[in-house]
Protein backbone atom coordinates (compact mmCIF):
# COMPACT_ATOMS: atom_id res chain seq x y z
CA UNK A 1 0.00 0.00 0.00
CA UNK A 2 1.17 3.52 -0.63
CA UNK A 3 0.17 7.31 -0.52
CA UNK A 4 -0.82 6.76 -4.00
CA UNK A 5 -3.84 4.30 -2.70
CA UNK A 6 -4.73 6.95 -0.33
CA UNK A 7 -5.21 9.43 -3.19
CA UNK A 8 -6.89 7.40 -5.22
CA UNK A 9 -9.47 6.22 -2.86
CA UNK A 10 -10.02 10.36 -1.82
CA UNK A 11 -10.47 10.97 -5.81
CA UNK A 12 -13.11 8.24 -6.23
CA UNK A 13 -14.78 9.36 -3.08
CA UNK A 14 -15.00 13.01 -3.28
CA UNK A 15 -14.44 13.72 -7.13
CA UNK A 16 -11.79 15.45 -6.46
CA UNK A 17 -7.50 14.90 -5.92
CA UNK A 18 -6.40 15.87 -1.91
CA UNK A 19 -3.91 18.61 -1.15
CA UNK A 20 -1.91 16.60 1.34
CA UNK A 21 -0.90 13.15 2.20
CA UNK A 22 0.60 12.42 5.28
CA UNK A 23 1.67 8.74 6.88
CA UNK A 24 2.65 7.32 9.80
CA UNK A 25 3.70 3.85 11.25
CA UNK A 26 2.83 1.25 13.26
CA UNK A 27 5.65 0.45 16.44
CA UNK A 28 7.13 -2.50 17.96
CA UNK A 29 8.82 -1.96 20.78
CA UNK A 30 12.21 -3.54 21.53
CA UNK A 31 11.96 -3.28 25.35
CA UNK A 32 10.34 -1.31 27.97
CA UNK A 33 7.00 -2.31 28.64
CA UNK A 34 4.36 -0.99 31.03
CA UNK A 35 7.30 1.91 31.63
CA UNK A 36 5.58 4.55 29.55
CA UNK A 37 3.29 5.60 31.69
CA UNK A 38 4.97 5.20 35.33
CA UNK A 39 7.92 7.75 33.81
CA UNK A 40 10.69 5.19 32.36
CA UNK A 41 12.27 4.56 29.60
CA UNK A 42 11.09 2.50 26.11
CA UNK A 43 12.84 1.71 22.99
CA UNK A 44 10.68 1.14 19.99
CA UNK A 45 10.94 1.07 16.22
CA UNK A 46 8.98 1.92 13.58
CA UNK A 47 7.78 -0.91 11.59
CA UNK A 48 7.37 -1.31 7.64
CA UNK A 49 3.31 -1.02 7.78
CA UNK A 50 2.02 2.33 8.20
CA UNK A 51 -1.38 4.40 7.69
CA UNK A 52 -1.67 7.02 4.90
CA UNK A 53 -3.91 9.76 5.21
CA UNK A 54 -5.15 11.59 2.05
CA UNK A 55 -7.24 14.92 2.68
CA UNK A 56 -8.76 18.02 1.72
CA UNK A 57 -11.07 21.03 2.46
CA UNK A 58 -14.54 20.08 2.27
CA UNK A 59 -16.96 21.47 0.06
CA UNK A 60 -19.58 20.48 3.29
CA UNK A 61 -21.21 18.11 1.71
CA UNK A 62 -21.15 14.84 4.27
CA UNK A 63 -20.08 11.36 2.34
CA UNK A 64 -19.05 8.69 4.38
CA UNK A 65 -18.16 5.61 2.90
CA UNK A 66 -16.45 2.54 4.20
CA UNK A 67 -15.17 -0.44 2.31
CA UNK A 68 -13.03 -2.02 5.26
CA UNK A 69 -11.63 -1.12 8.30
CA UNK A 70 -8.31 -0.74 6.63
CA UNK A 71 -9.77 1.53 3.83
CA UNK A 72 -12.49 4.13 4.69
CA UNK A 73 -13.71 7.85 3.68
CA UNK A 74 -15.58 10.07 4.76
CA UNK A 75 -16.18 14.25 5.73
CA UNK A 76 -15.29 15.26 9.35
CA UNK A 77 -16.47 18.11 10.50
CA UNK A 78 -14.49 18.32 14.29
CA UNK A 79 -16.56 21.46 15.29
CA UNK A 80 -19.67 19.40 15.94
CA UNK A 81 -17.89 16.04 16.79
CA UNK A 82 -18.27 13.81 20.08
CA UNK A 83 -16.76 10.54 21.22
CA UNK A 84 -18.85 7.66 19.44
CA UNK A 85 -16.98 4.41 20.12
CA UNK A 86 -16.10 4.47 16.41
CA UNK A 87 -12.92 4.20 14.45
CA UNK A 88 -13.44 8.04 13.51
CA UNK A 89 -13.33 9.14 17.12
CA UNK A 90 -9.10 8.85 16.51
CA UNK A 91 -9.61 11.17 13.42
CA UNK A 92 -12.09 13.20 14.93
CA UNK A 93 -9.86 13.42 18.36
CA UNK A 94 -6.70 14.60 16.16
CA UNK A 95 -8.12 17.05 14.45
CA UNK A 96 -9.57 18.68 17.48
CA UNK A 97 -5.67 18.70 18.64
CA UNK A 98 -5.07 21.06 15.68
CA UNK A 99 -6.66 23.89 17.94
CA UNK A 100 -4.07 23.39 20.60
CA UNK A 101 -1.02 23.61 17.88
CA UNK A 102 -2.40 26.79 16.69
CA UNK A 103 -4.23 26.01 13.60
CA UNK A 104 -8.18 26.35 13.05
CA UNK A 105 -10.11 23.57 12.75
CA UNK A 106 -12.28 23.71 9.45
CA UNK A 107 -14.55 20.86 7.82
CA UNK A 108 -12.18 18.09 6.04
CA UNK A 109 -12.65 15.34 3.39
CA UNK A 110 -10.45 12.60 4.30
CA UNK A 111 -9.91 8.92 2.83
CA UNK A 112 -7.47 6.53 4.81
CA UNK A 113 -5.66 3.34 3.44
CA UNK A 114 -3.81 1.22 6.04
CA UNK A 115 -1.66 -1.84 6.33
CA UNK A 116 -0.97 -1.29 9.87
CA UNK A 117 -3.20 -4.46 11.43
CA UNK A 118 -5.85 -3.35 13.54
CA UNK A 119 -5.87 -4.99 16.78
CA UNK A 120 -2.91 -6.78 16.48
CA UNK A 121 -0.55 -4.44 19.44
CA UNK A 122 1.22 -2.67 16.60
CA UNK A 123 -0.41 0.58 17.21
CA UNK A 124 -3.01 1.18 14.62
CA UNK A 125 -4.67 3.13 16.34
CA UNK A 126 -1.58 6.02 17.20
CA UNK A 127 -0.70 5.46 13.46
CA UNK A 128 -3.54 7.24 12.55
CA UNK A 129 -4.15 9.65 14.95
CA UNK A 130 0.07 10.87 13.95
CA UNK A 131 -1.02 11.13 10.57
CA UNK A 132 -4.36 12.50 10.55
CA UNK A 133 -2.82 15.34 12.83
CA UNK A 134 0.16 15.68 10.36
CA UNK A 135 -1.85 15.96 7.22
CA UNK A 136 -4.79 18.13 9.42
CA UNK A 137 -1.66 20.72 9.93
CA UNK A 138 -0.58 21.04 6.36
CA UNK A 139 -4.28 20.71 5.08
CA UNK A 140 -4.81 23.88 7.16
CA UNK A 141 -1.59 25.60 6.12
CA UNK A 142 -0.32 25.72 10.03
CA UNK A 143 3.02 26.17 10.63
CA UNK A 144 4.51 22.64 10.48
CA UNK A 145 7.81 24.13 12.51
CA UNK A 146 5.44 24.00 15.72
CA UNK A 147 3.02 21.14 14.55
CA UNK A 148 5.86 18.95 14.16
CA UNK A 149 7.36 19.17 17.65
CA UNK A 150 3.51 19.22 19.28
CA UNK A 151 3.05 15.96 16.99
CA UNK A 152 3.21 13.24 19.58
CA UNK A 153 1.75 15.52 22.51
CA UNK A 154 -1.33 16.25 20.36
CA UNK A 155 -1.42 12.64 18.79
CA UNK A 156 -1.55 11.41 22.61
CA UNK A 157 -4.19 13.76 23.90
CA UNK A 158 -6.45 12.71 21.33
CA UNK A 159 -6.18 9.08 22.66
CA UNK A 160 -6.62 9.30 26.03
CA UNK A 161 -8.58 12.95 25.90
CA UNK A 162 -11.08 12.34 23.16
CA UNK A 163 -10.90 8.38 22.13
CA UNK A 164 -10.73 8.02 26.29
CA UNK A 165 -8.17 5.07 26.12
CA UNK A 166 -5.37 6.28 28.81
CA UNK A 167 -2.14 4.78 27.89
CA UNK A 168 1.16 5.93 27.62
CA UNK A 169 3.25 8.63 25.22
CA UNK A 170 5.26 5.61 23.81
CA UNK A 171 3.05 4.63 20.82
CA UNK A 172 2.36 8.40 19.39
CA UNK A 173 5.86 8.97 19.70
CA UNK A 174 7.48 6.49 18.31
CA UNK A 175 5.12 7.20 15.01
CA UNK A 176 5.89 10.42 14.80
CA UNK A 177 9.52 10.61 15.24
CA UNK A 178 11.30 7.00 14.49
CA UNK A 179 13.90 7.37 12.08
CA UNK A 180 15.30 4.96 9.85
CA UNK A 181 17.96 2.11 10.99
CA UNK A 182 17.12 3.60 14.35
CA UNK A 183 15.53 2.87 17.55
CA UNK A 184 13.89 5.38 19.52
CA UNK A 185 15.15 5.80 23.42
CA UNK A 186 12.55 8.05 25.45
CA UNK A 187 12.32 8.85 28.80
CA UNK A 188 8.75 8.99 29.42
CA UNK A 189 9.28 11.71 32.33
CA UNK A 190 10.57 14.34 30.55
CA UNK A 191 10.39 13.46 26.91
CA UNK A 192 13.43 13.71 25.83
CA UNK A 193 14.34 11.76 22.60
CA UNK A 194 17.42 9.78 21.50
CA UNK A 195 17.71 8.00 18.01
CA UNK A 196 20.06 4.75 19.11
CA UNK A 197 21.23 2.92 15.95
CA UNK A 198 19.58 -0.62 15.00
CA UNK A 199 20.03 -1.88 11.45
CA UNK A 200 19.15 -5.41 12.71
CA UNK A 201 16.01 -7.15 11.06
CA UNK A 202 13.05 -8.05 13.81
CA UNK A 203 10.80 -10.70 13.42
CA UNK A 204 7.28 -9.80 14.27
CA UNK A 205 4.93 -13.01 15.08
CA UNK A 206 1.48 -12.30 15.33
CA UNK A 207 -0.71 -14.73 17.93
CA UNK A 208 -3.83 -13.85 16.52
CA UNK A 209 -5.54 -14.53 19.97
CA UNK A 210 -8.44 -12.68 21.33
CA UNK A 211 -7.93 -9.18 23.45
CA UNK A 212 -10.96 -9.39 25.06
CA UNK A 213 -9.86 -8.38 28.78
CA UNK A 214 -7.19 -6.35 27.56
CA UNK A 215 -8.44 -2.93 28.18
CA UNK A 216 -9.69 -4.20 31.84
CA UNK A 217 -6.74 -5.37 32.37
CA UNK A 218 -4.45 -2.70 31.47
CA UNK A 219 -6.10 -0.23 33.29
CA UNK A 220 -6.16 -2.06 36.65
CA UNK A 221 -2.07 -2.37 36.11
CA UNK A 222 -2.35 1.20 36.24
CA UNK A 223 -4.01 1.67 39.08
CA UNK A 224 -1.45 -1.08 40.87
CA UNK A 225 1.45 1.29 39.72
CA UNK A 226 -0.71 4.16 40.90
CA UNK A 227 -0.70 2.70 44.64
CA UNK A 228 2.61 1.13 44.57
CA UNK A 229 4.17 4.83 43.33
CA UNK A 230 2.12 6.62 46.51
CA UNK A 231 2.95 3.69 49.28
CA UNK A 232 6.87 4.39 47.79
CA UNK A 233 5.78 8.49 48.49
CA UNK A 234 5.30 7.64 52.05
CA UNK A 235 9.08 6.29 52.13
CA UNK A 236 10.27 9.30 50.22
CA UNK A 237 8.15 11.77 49.26
CA UNK A 238 10.61 12.81 46.71
CA UNK A 239 10.06 10.14 44.33
CA UNK A 240 7.73 11.41 41.35
CA UNK A 241 7.81 8.24 39.17
CA UNK A 242 7.32 4.59 39.62
CA UNK A 243 10.00 3.79 37.26
CA UNK A 244 12.92 5.93 38.96
CA UNK A 245 12.15 4.47 42.56
CA UNK A 246 14.86 1.97 43.46
CA UNK A 247 14.29 -1.80 44.53
CA UNK A 248 15.22 -0.85 48.42
CA UNK A 249 12.33 2.12 48.13
CA UNK A 250 10.04 -0.48 47.30
CA UNK A 251 11.53 -3.18 49.85
CA UNK A 252 10.53 -0.40 52.50
CA UNK A 253 7.17 0.35 51.06
CA UNK A 254 4.02 -0.72 52.89
CA UNK A 255 1.99 -2.45 49.86
CA UNK A 256 0.18 -5.32 48.60
CA UNK A 257 1.92 -8.53 47.48
CA UNK A 258 0.44 -7.96 43.73
CA UNK A 259 1.39 -4.29 43.74
CA UNK A 260 4.41 -4.76 44.49
CA UNK A 261 4.84 -7.65 42.43
CA UNK A 262 3.31 -4.92 39.15
CA UNK A 263 6.30 -2.27 40.62
CA UNK A 264 9.23 -4.95 40.37
CA UNK A 265 8.50 -5.18 37.27
CA UNK A 266 8.15 -1.20 36.15
CA UNK A 267 11.45 -0.74 38.08
CA UNK A 268 13.43 -3.62 36.59
CA UNK A 269 12.10 -3.11 32.99
CA UNK A 270 12.82 0.40 32.87
CA UNK A 271 16.84 -0.54 33.63
CA UNK A 272 16.56 -2.76 31.24
CA UNK A 273 16.68 0.06 28.29
CA UNK A 274 19.71 1.16 29.70
CA UNK A 275 21.14 -2.08 29.67
CA UNK A 276 19.75 -3.29 26.13
CA UNK A 277 20.85 0.04 24.86
CA UNK A 278 24.27 -0.43 26.22
CA UNK A 279 24.51 -4.10 25.00
CA UNK A 280 23.52 -2.72 21.34
CA UNK A 281 26.09 -0.60 21.52
CA UNK A 282 28.64 -2.99 22.50
CA UNK A 283 27.54 -5.80 19.60
CA UNK A 284 26.68 -7.95 22.78
CA UNK A 285 24.03 -10.28 23.05
CA UNK A 286 20.62 -9.50 23.48
CA UNK A 287 19.26 -12.63 24.58
CA UNK A 288 19.07 -12.61 28.23
CA UNK A 289 17.78 -9.16 28.80
CA UNK A 290 15.07 -10.09 26.27
CA UNK A 291 14.37 -13.16 28.53
CA UNK A 292 14.31 -11.23 31.30
CA UNK A 293 11.90 -8.68 29.83
CA UNK A 294 9.40 -11.59 28.98
CA UNK A 295 9.82 -13.68 32.42
CA UNK A 296 9.09 -10.09 34.45
CA UNK A 297 6.22 -9.79 32.16
CA UNK A 298 4.84 -12.79 32.29
CA UNK A 299 5.27 -13.63 35.95
CA UNK A 300 5.44 -10.22 37.61
CA UNK A 301 2.60 -8.17 35.58
CA UNK A 302 0.72 -11.03 34.52
CA UNK A 303 0.36 -9.88 31.34
CA UNK A 304 1.64 -12.68 28.58
CA UNK A 305 -0.48 -15.37 27.39
CA UNK A 306 0.40 -18.91 26.88
CA UNK A 307 0.25 -18.19 23.42
CA UNK A 308 3.14 -15.77 23.54
CA UNK A 309 5.22 -17.92 26.05
CA UNK A 310 4.88 -20.27 23.28
CA UNK A 311 5.87 -18.04 21.01
CA UNK A 312 8.90 -16.92 22.84
CA UNK A 313 10.23 -20.75 23.49
CA UNK A 314 9.97 -21.93 20.21
CA UNK A 315 11.46 -18.60 18.52
CA UNK A 316 14.51 -18.98 21.23
CA UNK A 317 15.17 -22.27 20.81
CA UNK A 318 15.45 -21.86 16.81
CA UNK A 319 18.98 -21.44 15.40
CA UNK A 320 20.22 -17.76 14.78
CA UNK A 321 17.78 -16.38 16.80
CA UNK A 322 19.74 -14.37 19.68
CA UNK A 323 16.07 -14.25 21.72
CA UNK A 324 11.91 -13.11 21.83
CA UNK A 325 9.72 -11.55 23.84
CA UNK A 326 6.16 -9.94 24.39
CA UNK A 327 5.61 -6.68 22.65
CA UNK A 328 3.31 -3.66 23.20
CA UNK A 329 0.70 -3.96 26.11
CA UNK A 330 0.64 -8.09 25.78
CA UNK A 331 -2.45 -10.15 26.70
CA UNK A 332 -2.87 -11.59 22.87
CA UNK A 333 -1.02 -9.56 20.31
CA UNK A 334 2.43 -9.95 18.87
CA UNK A 335 5.91 -11.23 20.11
CA UNK A 336 9.72 -10.07 18.72
CA UNK A 337 12.56 -12.07 17.66
CA UNK A 338 15.80 -10.99 17.31
CA UNK A 339 18.59 -12.58 15.46
CA UNK A 340 19.98 -13.00 11.84
CA UNK A 341 18.43 -12.34 9.18
CA UNK A 342 18.70 -16.03 7.76
CA UNK A 343 17.66 -17.33 11.26
CA UNK A 344 14.93 -15.00 11.59
CA UNK A 345 13.39 -15.94 7.87
CA UNK A 346 13.85 -19.90 9.06
CA UNK A 347 12.02 -19.03 12.81
CA UNK A 348 9.18 -17.59 10.47
CA UNK A 349 8.42 -20.46 8.45
CA UNK A 350 8.54 -23.15 10.99
CA UNK A 351 6.93 -21.50 13.51
CA UNK A 352 3.53 -20.61 11.11
CA UNK A 353 2.90 -24.39 10.57
CA UNK A 354 4.05 -25.51 14.55
CA UNK A 355 1.63 -22.90 15.93
CA UNK A 356 -1.44 -23.38 13.76
CA UNK A 357 -0.67 -27.48 15.04
CA UNK A 358 -0.72 -25.97 18.69
CA UNK A 359 -3.23 -23.59 18.67
CA UNK A 360 -5.58 -24.24 16.02
CA UNK A 361 -5.29 -21.28 14.13
CA UNK A 362 -2.56 -20.11 11.66
CA UNK A 363 -0.41 -16.89 13.32
CA UNK A 364 0.52 -13.65 10.67
CA UNK A 365 4.62 -13.07 10.99
CA UNK A 366 6.36 -10.50 9.18
CA UNK A 367 10.24 -9.15 9.39
CA UNK A 368 10.24 -6.00 9.66
CA UNK A 369 13.29 -3.20 10.21
CA UNK A 370 13.47 0.15 12.04
CA UNK A 371 11.58 2.74 9.32
CA UNK A 372 10.97 6.23 9.44
CA UNK A 373 8.37 7.96 11.35
CA UNK A 374 5.74 10.08 10.29
CA UNK A 375 5.85 11.51 6.82
CA UNK A 376 4.40 14.06 4.55
CA UNK A 377 4.58 12.28 1.20
CA UNK A 378 2.38 14.56 -0.99
CA UNK A 379 1.30 17.79 -0.91
CA UNK A 380 -0.60 19.34 -4.08
CA UNK A 381 1.99 21.44 -6.43
CA UNK A 382 4.63 20.08 -4.63
CA UNK A 383 7.12 16.99 -4.39
CA UNK A 384 7.50 17.02 -0.73
CA UNK A 385 10.20 14.63 -1.73
CA UNK A 386 12.50 17.01 -3.48
CA UNK A 387 13.73 18.72 -0.03
C1 LIG B 1 0.18 -0.17 25.10
C2 LIG B 1 0.11 1.33 25.40
C3 LIG B 1 1.52 1.91 25.51
C4 LIG B 1 2.36 1.11 26.49
C5 LIG B 1 2.30 -0.39 26.15
C6 LIG B 1 3.01 -1.24 27.15
O1 LIG B 1 0.69 -0.36 23.82
O2 LIG B 1 -0.61 1.99 24.39
O3 LIG B 1 1.43 3.27 25.89
O4 LIG B 1 1.95 1.34 27.80
O5 LIG B 1 0.96 -0.83 26.06
O6 LIG B 1 4.38 -0.96 27.17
Amino acid sequence: MTAGHASALFASTFGDAPRVVASAPGRVNLIGEHTDYNGGEVLPIAIDRRTWVAMGPSDGTVSRAISSTQEVAGTFDVRHANPSGAWWDYVHGSLRELASLGAEPVPLDIAVVSDVPPGAGLSSSAALEVATLLGGLVCVGASLMKGWEGLAAGAHRAETGFVGVSCGMMDQTASAYATDGHALRLWCDTGRREHVPFARTVLVIDTVSPRALRRSAFNERQASCARALAAIQVVDPSVRHLAQSTPEQLAAAVIDTTDRRRARHVIAESARVEAFTAALAAGLPLGTLLRASHDSLRTDYECSTPELDWVVDFAEAAEGVEGARLTGAGWGGCAIAVGSEEGLQALADAIAPAYEARWGRAPRTWLTRAEDGADIDEVEGLDPLDD
